[in-house]
């Protein structure tokens, strides 16, 4: 075991990512948890209950306690690292120690609890879905909940046969296969919600590479209307979100993708909050952290709220062109470095490079 310091805090753990893993723990996932501290400072009312579902050695949580203030009660759950969670909190105790804590070792997919959350966190290995009912029965009106998906085979169309069965819905693999994916994660959230008469709307997203993060908010009223289907052209870039059996640009076979969340993928609203929290800057940040935070949510805030990007990569091998320079497009994504929004369809894009 190795001791590691991390934002305001000092914690064991093993530098592994494993499930072999005594304590899991991955030091690479450090802007997550910096967008996760800055989200819950942002969002959170003073006195907040927490729950991580999936504490591994505990950083997460802690952090969250110590860096936003805004936890009076916070509950630490992992199947296995209950010890190493605990000595954590004890090397720890003076920043926690006025937040009620607790430790416990159950699995997550039938956690019980007499008490609700304000903020609930599901960060598994592999998918969120079975851990969804337990969550969800456990969150308070107004709450946040916040779920984590590695599965990403699944989710961005390479094994589309496990998408189906754990999600309900068709990826394909496509030039914007994170955005798919994390269209259909927020659509089974949503949907999962909606059976618990619960409405919950995404306010960001986090995408690294296999990993997928979104945070909710829930409201009162359940909202499932912006669900729906894109259609994607077999042979070309275009793509459409309502029903086309042949692509309007070249006429072949459209393939369709989802049941998935068509709605907007952040609040721009909860982005500003964040925005403003950073320039305060009461998390004490450092100026690495600072300046990364700063460009991804002010990249999110100039984002075109329209369904998936276009990459430079697509359209030069679609036009047998050398690539084209992203930096001749002013709608830039922050889901690739090589891609951009348009309003508008493919007969734009394909307008806006002739
Ligand atoms: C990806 S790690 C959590 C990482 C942690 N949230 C962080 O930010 O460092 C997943 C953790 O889930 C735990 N785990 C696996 N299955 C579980 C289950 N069914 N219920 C509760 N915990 C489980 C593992 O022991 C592991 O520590
Ligand atoms: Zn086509």
């Amino acid at each position: 075991m190795d001791f590691f310091n991390e934002g305001r805090v000092s914690f064991y753990a093993e530098d592994k990512q494993l499930k072999s893993a005594e304590v899991f723990f991955n030091p690479k996932r450090e802007f997550d948890r910096d967008l996760n501290v800055l989200l819950v400072s942002s969002m959170m009312h003073d006195n907040s209950a927490g729950l991580e579902l999936f504490s591994g050695s505990g950083v997460r949580g802690l952090r969250l306690c110590v860096e936003t203030g805004k936890f009076a009660e916070f509950t630490f759950n992992d199947i296995k690292s209950k010890d190493v969670i605990e000595r954590n909190l004890e090397i720890n105790r003076k920043k926690v120690s006025r937040i009620s804590k607790t430790v416990t070792s159950k699995d997550a997919a039938s956690f019980e609890s007499g008490n609700k959350y304000d903020y609930i966190d599901i960060d598994p290995f592999g998918s969120p879905v079975f851990y969804l009912d337990s969550a969800l029965k456990l969150l308070k009106k107004g709450g946040v909940l916040a779920v984590s998906a590695t599965d990403t085979a699944a989710l961005m169309g390479s094994a589309q046969k496990a998408c189906l069965r754990k999600y309900g819905a068709n990826s394909l693999r496509t030039s914007y296969s994170n955005e798919i994916g994390i269209r259909i994660l927020i659509k089974k959230v949503v949907e999962t919600a909606s059976s618990h008469l619960i409405g919950v709307l995404p306010i960001i997203f986090n995408f690294e590479g296999n990993f997928i993060r979104i945070y909710f908010k829930s409201f009162a009223s359940k909202r499932t209307d912006k669900i729906g289907y894109a259609y994607q052209c077999s042979k070309c870039p275009a793509r459409e979100t309502k029903e086309e059996e042949k692509c309007s640009y070249c006429g072949s076979k459209m393939h369709r993708i989802g049941p998935m969340w068509l709605g907007d993928l952040c609040s721009k609203v909860y982005i500003n909050k964040m925005i403003s929290s950073l320039n305060e800057n009461k998390m004490h940040f450092p100026s690495g952290s600072l300046s990364r935070l700063s460009s991804y949510l002010a990249g999110l805030s100039a984002e075109l709220n329209v369904f998936s990007y276009y990459t430079t990569d697509e359209l030069s091998s679609f036009l047998k062109q050398p690539e084209l320079r992203i930096s001749r497009f002013k709608n830039k994504t922050v889901l690739s470095s090589k891609g951009f929004r348009i309003k508008g369809n493919f007969h734009d894009v394909m307008e806006s490079v002739l």
